[in-house]
């Protein structure tokens, strides 16, 4: 059977209605890959679910959709939101689909060339701030009550409505609910949107239990660790450079009515994940879903996690969309090749 996409895949757990447009890019249905080398290394049973597998690379495809068709529902032509890039290159993708105007706020300098490329090409109007992410937020929060202009930030229900369609995804391809589900946290919509997912699944009798959430901030940017906001958030992991997370009390639901934990990985934890990721799985995410490996690997130590559990890692997008931090980060050198066969035969000698 073809896949129709979330919004059709899970229409009776979301607010689609008869008027709702059947919008869709194929979003959803990402792999969920059994980690066997970090699995054997770490004595537990990690999956990884593959959410750069998305159309346009990250898990914002999910909740983009419903927020947009629900837009069209409601006579909007403008989608206007804040982004470290991968709204903004969703927003941008279904705003193309639907025939909408999409109009991006970024911070300047600090969004990765793949995400712009995305938002440009598919024809949004970029405008970048000399601020961070919090800043262009709160610019376009200040638009709400614009005629015709749907913001598309998870600040929009219809967006953590449409993410919880991982979670479910999770329980449908394992055939049981995890121990624990581990995630990066930035503005802290997809795990609030994930503890949706499985309550309703539970609700709904698809899932028996429900399992502990860990939630992973960047140590630069970790608001919710410290318990207060951060001015300049930093970290190499822009996509979660957020220094006030507008979902900051859904993850601290999730994670105590779970048994779970919000904590902080710094940036060297995350490169050495996001390279061992690559080297050991075959798996390209970008660094801030590197966070969620990182995390785990933080959580073996303090008991967090214990031998023998299930744990899924949602890694969230696409290492495409940062191919310099990847060069810069690899720690390989490219090597110059003379053209002459003796060169290349004494190269693969070499061990
Ligand atoms: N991972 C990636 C790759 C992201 O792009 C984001 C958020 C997160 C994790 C964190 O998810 O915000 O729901 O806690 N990116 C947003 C954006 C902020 O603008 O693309 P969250």
């Amino acid at each position: 059977m073809s896949w129709p996409g979330v919004l059709a895949a899970y229409a009776p757990y979301l607010p689609v209605t008869e008027k709702t447009p059947s919008l869709t890019l194929l979003e959803g249905n990402t792999p969920l890959v059994y980690a066997s080398h970090l699995s054997e290394s770490w004595q537990i049973r990690l999956f990884l679910k593959l959410e750069g597998l998305n159309p346009t690379g990250s898990f914002k495809d999910r909740g983009m959709v419903m927020a947009v068709a629900h837009a069209i529902e409601e006579g909007a032509q403008t989608l206007l939101c804040a982004s470290t890039g991968n709204t903004s290159a969703s927003a941008a993708a279904y705003a193309a689909r639907a025939g909408l105007r999409a109009v991006v706020v970024i911070p300047e300098g600090k969004v990765a060339l793949g995400k712009l490329a995305q938002a440009v090409l598919y024809g949004a109007e970029v405008f970048a701030i000399a601020g961070n992410f919090d800043k262009a937020l709160a610019l376009v929060r200040n638009q709400a009550d614009q005629a015709g202009v749907a913001i598309v930030n998870s600040i929009n229900p219809y967006r953590l409505e449409g993410q919880q369609t991982a979670a479910f995804e999770v329980v449908d391809a394992l055939g049981e609910v995890p121990d624990v589900v581990a995630l990066p946290v930035g503005n802290a919509g997809n795990i609030t949107a994930y503890w949706k997912g499985f309550r309703a699944y539970l609700q709904a009798g698809k899932a028996q239990r429900l399992p502990r959430m860990l939630g992973f901030e960047a140590k630069g940017a970790a608001a919710i660790v410290q318990g207060t906001p951060i001015d300049d958030p930093q970290t190499v992991a822009t996509a979660i450079r957020i220094g006030n997370p507008a979902s900051w009390q859904g993850a601290v639901n999730a994670a105590r009515e779970s048994g779970g934990s919000i904590d902080a990985v710094d940036d060297d934890a995350i490169l050495d994940a996001y390279r061992m990721l690559a080297r050991t799985e075959g798996i390209f995410a970008e660094p801030a879903s590197a966070a969620a490996i990182a995390g785990i690997r933080q959580a073996l130590t303090t008991g967090q996690i214990r031998t023998g559990e299930t744990v899924v890692a949602v890694l969230t997008g696409n290492g495409l969309k940062d191919p310099q931090t990847a060069l810069e980060t690899a720690q390989v050198e490219i090597q110059h090749l003379d053209v002459d066969p003796y060169h290349l035969s004494e190269a693969l000698r070499r061990v």
